[in-house]
């Protein structure tokens, strides 16, 4: 018996391509019958769908690390769905399954074919899968860890640091006995880091300049940079390296949604003078190896080492406004959507 049949699928479609910020009209929410199911497919009703920064660079027409999201095409996003109907000996109904299920409500997949799906436990409630023990999560992990090297009495700055990625570097840089300084928009944002998170010094750059507040805050400067944001943030925090220092560039959202080629730093000299390194990194590239990660990652949630928020709209008609609240701050914390 197949269920396929009597499945309607909400599925949001590029329409457009966004200039600036997206709009809610550059995209169409479209309704479709599922096709039949074939061998080896398997069915999933999403539950969860994650909003990430990065799926903004999706929608331009532009080379990335993934192909553009194509006019026509349904949103890509990373999310958790639930197995309803299997033809794959590998996945039963009842199966939580995390990948790229996009922007609707079900999608159909054959699992070992994409490399983009894989079987959840259920250890963790889903939206902590999706914040801490996913992508975001995994990446704090691997730029603290492998390509930080953080140790105890490191001058560490993280900027985004109230978001998924950033609260959860922060709080690693932490753990491992670091002086830990987070930039965040907000009072609130700001009084969490410090209060619940155990940050040493947070700087509010919404409502202060941070060139001058390094100046106090980062008095003994800055051995590891890791940085969510760019453009000026990433300037001002070049001028306190300390000798050998590092930036891990590990995204610059204060330009995902510019219309014009961005002005790079005006201090790159810094690096010369204090030989200094400054390293970009993806996450896809250690998800294949994310073991070591997790394991971390949920010994300091099983220990209660990790603080963690996640924000959450209900509702597929919500996808474009959970991408935009990314841009405006307006998220506290992991963004999702319930289906
Ligand atoms: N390299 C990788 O593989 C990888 C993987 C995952 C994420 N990332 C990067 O990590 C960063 C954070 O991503 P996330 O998924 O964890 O999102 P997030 O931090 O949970 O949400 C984005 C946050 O960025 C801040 N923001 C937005 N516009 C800003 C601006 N103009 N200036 C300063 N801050 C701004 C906002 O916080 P405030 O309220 O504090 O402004 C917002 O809450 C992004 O740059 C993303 O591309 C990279």
């Amino acid at each position: 018996m197949t269920i396929s049949n009597e499945i309607i699928n909400k599925k949001w479609v590029l329409k457009k391509r966004p200039i600036g910020m997206a709009n809610k009209s550059d995209f169409e929410l479209q309704e479709e019958q599922m096709d039949d199911i074939s061998e080896n497919e398997i069915i999933l009703k999403n539950k969860f769908i994650s909003f990430d920064p990065t799926q903004r660079g999706w929608l331009n027409d532009a080379p990335g690390y993934l192909p553009p999201v194509q006019i026509d095409e349904v949103v890509r996003a990373m999310g958790v769905g639930e197995v309803v109907e299997s033809k794959n000996d590998q996945y039963q109904v009842g199966d939580l399954v995390i990948g790229f299920t996009g922007w609707q409500t079900y999608n159909k997949t054959v699992p070992s074919d994409t490399g983009r799906f894989r079987k959840l436990s259920d250890k963790f409630p889903i939206p902590t899968t999706l914040n801490v023990l996913g992508a975001t999560g995994i990446t704090a992990y691997y730029g603290m860890v492998e390509l930080g090297q953080v140790k105890e009495g490191m001058n560490v700055l993280v900027s985004g640091a109230a978001g998924a990625t950033g609260s959860v570097a922060a709080q690693i840089a932490k753990l491992n006995g670091c002086n830990v300084i987070g930039i965040a928009g907000g009072e609130s944002k700001c009084s969490w880091l410090k209060n619940d998170c155990g940050l040493d010094e947070v700087i509010d750059y919404k409502n202060s300049n941070v060139a001058d507040e390094l100046k106090t805050k980062a008095k003994n400067g800055i051995d590891l940079f890791f940085d969510n944001v760019g453009g000026e943030i990433l300037e001002s925090a070049l001028n306190h390296i300390n000798l050998n220092a590092k930036v891990l560039l590990c995204g610059g959202i204060s330009g995902y949604n510019s219309t014009e080629p961005l002005p790079g730093p005006r201090n790159l000299m810094n690096l010369v003078i204090r030989r200094a390194t400054i390293e970009g990194f993806l996450v896809m590239d250690y998800l294949p190896n994310s073991q070591k990660a997790l394991e971390q990652l949920e010994e300091y949630l099983k220990n209660n080492q990790l603080k963690h928020q996640e924000d959450i709209l209900t509702g597929i008609e919500n996808c474009p406004d959970a991408l935009n609240r990314l841009f405006t701050g307006q998220n506290i914390g992991k963004q999702l959507v319930e289906v």
